[in-house]
């Protein structure tokens, strides 16, 4: 069934687990996702970035997800990932997305907090659930570039006065993790997310996850992460997929065939997350 993403992550932060928001720019990868979810019986959320729509098409890839959504056994969220573009965010709430991250990251705080609740302000009476980002998450995700240099932690009383200021649904907050591939293992402020969390009381987002060690992300949910952004392990996972078709299977061109491998190594993943993340069963 297709929900909103505030349906899905307040049960997930009064219930102490986390959900998996996955992106997707085509049919394969959303099959993949919702397969898992379905025999996991878990909630989960399907994101794409601005690049993914310019990618698909806005109404395509809405009609993708939300019809698969709509036949899904368990509930799923179309969520907007990273939307910088006022034009993009309106289009998605148009369009039909159940959730959409205004990120106005790159903005000073109290721009951010002004357009952010712009952007609620027409969203949630079409009844559109709303994520914001505070401080400034490293690394690159499709069209959001923040050097490691320019990334910053959010800070906790910021958080307060951002959230009371706007009304936002989640929030997305800094604290050590990045977009991509790391080098080495992420340093996470744990102690910063266990502040924020207890002076908050509602659902907080992780970005670049992928690469994050299994413990880290647990201890990342107990404290109180209850939607966990995986795009790169998806990738690769694809990519490996793919290279091993070719590789042992030069004779095939059928893109079917080539692409079925791809999807089962997706689902693969997306089930262990979602086992990490504590949304089986939750459904
Ligand atoms: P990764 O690519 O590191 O998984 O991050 C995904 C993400 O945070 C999307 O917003």
């Amino acid at each position: 069934m297709l929900v909103t993403g505030k349906e899905i992550l307040q049960k997930a932060h009064e219930e102490g687990y986390a959900v998996g928001a996955f992106n997707t720019s085509n049919l394969e990868m959303t099959r993949a996702v919702i397969e898992a979810a379905e025999e996991e019986k878990s909630p989960v959320i399907i994101q794409t970035s601005q690049s993914a729509i310019t990618y698909a098409g806005s109404t395509e890839i809405a009609m993708i997800v939300r019809l698969l959504a709509e036949e899904a056994s368990v509930p799923v969220a179309l969520h907007l990932d990273h939307g910088t573009d006022w034009d993009v965010v309106m289009k998605c709430l148009r369009d039909g997305w159940t959730s959409v991250m205004f990120d106005g990251s790159k903005y000073e705080f109290d721009k951010n907090i002004e357009i952010t609740k712009q952007v609620i302000s027409i969203a949630h009476p079409m009844g559109v659930s709303v994520e914001a980002e505070l401080g400034k998450i490293g690394g690159v995700e499709d069209h959001v570039k923040v050097d490691a240099k320019d990334a910053t932690m959010t800070d906790p009383d910021e958080a307060v006065e951002f959230v009371e200021k706007t009304g936002v649904d989640y929030l997305a907050i800094a604290i050590g993790t990045a977009h991509g591939v790391y080098k080495g293992d992420p340093e996470l402020d744990f102690d910063r997310l266990k502040d924020i969390k207890a002076r908050l009381n509602m659902p907080i987002v992780l970005h670049g996850a992928s690469g994050v060690p299994e413990e880290d992300i647990k201890k990342a949910v107990s404290l109180g992460v209850n939607k966990i952004n995986i795009d790169t392990d998806l990738r690769q996972a694809f990519k490996k997929a793919m290279h091993k078709v070719v590789k042992e299977q030069p004779d095939v061109y059928d893109p079917r065939k080539m692409l079925a491998p791809t999807s089962d190594a997706i689902k693969e993943v997306v089930k262990t997350k979602i086992r990490m993340f504590g949304s089986n069963n939750r459904a």
